[in-house]
């Protein structure tokens, strides 16, 4: 691939004159599945071997410690920083400090509401048609007739909680799924399980007929709640939701989840091809959309043994 060649042949893209790109990336945390798999692919492209010395931190999801660990990497004069934004809001100070610095950033993953002029480029998923096929799927299959819906929410103001929402609206409205309840699990198992519970001591088992959970995770953690009460999941409750991590794709092939839309975390080598352009000075889009796939019951029983994640 394009980031596999070593900064050390005399480049532009060797801010430190030693061979080496050094890059700080600022990690959401370790929230999900998905991110484990974004992190680890984040790690073989900027590896050593690749160019670059990668500076890692995780914030555990909490907003200011991610914008307190770009400071970090600003004041530590790294090459480039990349960053997962949390949340989309509030980059706008930080995002300038960097330009002001002369630190180019790169976003993977989440967007942010900042101006686009303050940031290189980002690479990543489109959230919103992720809901809508999600969306789409929910209204050919209980459009027709009366269904109780609940939703287990991404973290709260984070670009994929937010588009993820919008898309499946869209696609459900002029339906006859009605949206009960909605609350945020933070993109978490546990707190998909916890939210579920109060989903079903609030409503029953009877009374939800299908869940929409932003990611595989949420919907482990509610099959498990679903389970304890004594609920099928898959049947008492339908349940759709978003990643195609290999622990969602098995709850799918088992008939516990019923139908998945992919969101790729494979997106290491694209970040770091970019952070090499734009050190070189190259002209790059403000956004690459990776393609996502969907899956029945059916496909993902095809798929899942060749799944890389
Ligand atoms: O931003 C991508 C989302 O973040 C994934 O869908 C979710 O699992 C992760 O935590």
């Amino acid at each position: 691939s394009c980031a596999s060649t070593s900064g050390g042949d005399g480049g532009s893209a060797d801010g430190g004159g030693d061979g080496t790109i050094t890059v700080g990336f600022a990690q959401t945390g370790s929230e999900s599945g998905w991110r484990s798999a974004n992190t680890e692919s984040m790690k073989a492209a900027f590896s050593q071997e690749n160019g670059f010395d990668l500076v890692f931190n995780a914030a555990d999801n909490d907003p200011a410690a991610q914008i307190a660990a770009v400071r970090d990497f600003i004041n530590q004069g790294v090459d480039a920083i990349v960053i997962a934004p949390i949340v989309e809001d509030g980059w706008d100070d930080v995002l300038q400090e960097a330009a002001d610095a002369g630190i180019p950033v790169i976003l993977e993953d989440r967007t942010v509401t900042a101006s686009d002029d303050l940031y290189s480029t980002w690479v990543g998923l489109d959230f919103k048609r992720e809901g809508e096929i999600a969306g789409e799927w929910a209204a050919e299959n209980y459009g027709d007739t009366p269904t109780k819906m609940v939703v287990l929410e991404g973290t709260t103001g984070s670009a994929p909680a937010n588009d993820r929402a919008e898309g499946f609206d869209a696609a459900i409205s002029g339906t006859q799924i009605e949206k009960i309840d909605s609350q945020t699990g933070d993109f978490t198992r546990d707190g998909g399980k916890t939210v579920m519970e109060g989903f079903i001591q609030k409503y029953g088992i009877d009374g939800i007929d299908l869940l929409y959970a932003h990611n595989d995770d949420m919907a482990l953690g509610a099959i498990e709640a679903i389970e304890a009460a004594g609920g099928v999941p898959g049947e008492d409750i339908a349940i759709i939701s978003i990643d195609a991590v290999h622990d969602g794709m098995q709850a799918l092939v088992d008939g516990k989840i019923n139908f998945i839309v992919e969101c790729n975390p494979l997106l290491g080598e694209q970040a770091a091809d970019l952070v090499k352009k734009v050190l070189d000075g190259e002209s790059v889009d403000k956004a690459y959309y990776v393609e996502d796939q969907s899956f029945t019951q059916e496909q993902a029983a095809e798929v899942i043994d060749s799944r890389a994640y």
